[in-house]
């Protein structure tokens, strides 16, 4: 029998179907709630809230689950490389050698950007930060195809803004970068793979030989292949709300950019480093710190630990906490900050308090201290992590469109003034 929730309102019953996903969750269906009983639900921030139903990614915060397209993260990080994984998000298959190989070339095929974006560039101050010119030149890809605006697009054409968002990303992303230290912006190599075309634009410097360490390379592969979709996350809700009132493939990823872009979201691994180097600065105490984050007098709190749907550990922080090892015996990083975090994150697991509030290094601490030994400067973290997204984000909004999703439109409780005669102030 097919399960109901009931639901008492003044004594009045409402029944409402009860719909099972495919891993067994459950969601109360209250299309009709308002129509019915005409009360809405309340859940700020939408933490109880199933705003769609999705066969992209798979979540379980208490077991520590996270799977694209049922494949595991263990498996996909292991195994995997991020455009296969880009591939495999968008389009729901892993593609075979040939889908491959045709994705990869369409790819190289677009990295080039049109030089009147660099125009857009130079208009930006070198104070600006990177995620505001990601977001920027990544929305003015609208002005360069204005075909992409058309609600209707075919799906060739859709096929082509995705390529060319994931083949553009880089080279904004190096750009972002290069506006902000004053340097001459680099323009792809096609003849290397994706993060080591992204490096080389990062990194190479006019008149200097540069070479793109395959150590680095790798392990930012991983890294992306790790961030490439959380499921209705901050910044995806925003490009699937962005995306319902069909707005162009470009508007509803630069609004992911700059829902992704805050302290609370993407920008986390940011404070991490600056939270590092503040104890750093201190004298690199760490006994004292995390007696500060445990006093409730005190306002400091560490950052990257615990995290918000993963109740007992973040499958993600397992593998990058090994890869994060790896990085730094292999490219032998001496870096006393990095030093700071290993001494947290050990006192961390072993301390009950933290052990009890299940405050667990997350994603963000280890990808913090990865992108550190990495050399990409803390300015840019978030736009790596806006990098490791973007599939997710491409893959969320095809979806939504496939599914013919309505426009996104919650409801609230007015807490305001009720009706009152105008008398006018200014006059009296
Ligand atoms: C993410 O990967 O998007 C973050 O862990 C945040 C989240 O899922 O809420």
């Amino acid at each position: 029998m097919a399960k109901t929730a009931e639901l008492i309102i003044d004594g009045k019953s409402y029944k409402f179907p009860i719909v099972e996903g495919t891993e067994g969750e459950q969601g109360i269906d209250i299309s009709n709630l308002l129509e019915e009983t005409g009360a809405v639900t309340l859940d700020f921030g939408y933490k109880n809230t199933g705003a769609t139903k999705s066969a992209i990614t798979f979540l379980d915060g208490d077991k520590g689950i996270l799977r694209y397209r049922g494949y595991s993260i263990e498996d996909l990080a292991a195994k995997s490389t991020f455009l296969e994984v880009s591939y495999l998000l968008i389009f729901g298959e892993l593609p075979t050698a040939d889908q491959l190989t045709k994705f990869s070339d369409d790819i190289k095929n677009h990295t080039m950007v049109h030089e009147d974006i660099k125009k857009i560039l130079d208009g930006f101050p070198s104070s600006s930060h990177p995620m505001g010119v990601l977001a920027s030149l990544f929305c003015a890809q609208t002005a360069f195809y204005p075909e992409s605006l058309d609600p209707n697009r075919s799906s060739e054409g859709v096929y082509l803004s995705i390529v060319r968002s994931l083949a553009k990303m880089p080279t904004f992303a190096s750009w972002a970068y290069k506006n902000e230290v004053g340097h001459p912006v680099n323009y792809p190599d096609n003849s290397l793979d994706y993060c080591s075309r992204f490096l080389k634009m990062m990194f190479a410097l006019p008149a200097e030989k540069y070479e793109v360490d395959p150590v680095v390379a790798a392990a930012l592969d991983k890294l992306l292949i790790l961030h490439a979709d959380h499921e209705q996350n901050c910044s995806t809700s925003t490009v699937r709300i962005v995306g319902s009132s069909k707005a162009s493939i470009y508007s509803s990823i630069s609004a992911g950019i700059n829902a992704l872009w805050g302290p609370l979201h993407g920008g986390a691994n940011q404070e991490v480093i600056l939270m590092l180097e503040q104890i750093k600065k201190d004298g690199g105490d760490t006994d004292k710190w995390i007696a500060k984050a445990k006093d409730k007098n005190d306002p400091f709190r560490l950052m990257g630990f615990g995290h918000r749907v993963y109740k007992n550990f973040d499958p993600r922080a397992k593998i990058i906490k090994k890869a994060a090892d790896d990085v730094l015996e292999k490219l032998g990083v001496n870096d006393p900050t990095l030093e700071i975090a290993m001494k947290l994150e050990e006192i961390a697991l072993k301390d009950p308090y933290f052990i009890e509030r299940k405050l667990y290094p997350n994603v963000d601490f280890y990808s913090g201290i990865i992108y550190r030994a990495l050399g990409i400067p803390v300015d840019m973290f978030t736009v790596m992590f806006a990098i490791g997204r973007l599939p997710g984000w491409i893959a969320q909004w095809k979806e939504l469109r496939e599914n013919k999703e309505p426009i996104g439109r919650p409801r609230q409780i007015y807490t305001g003034q009720n009706l009152r005669p105008y008398v006018a102030l200014n006059k009296r």
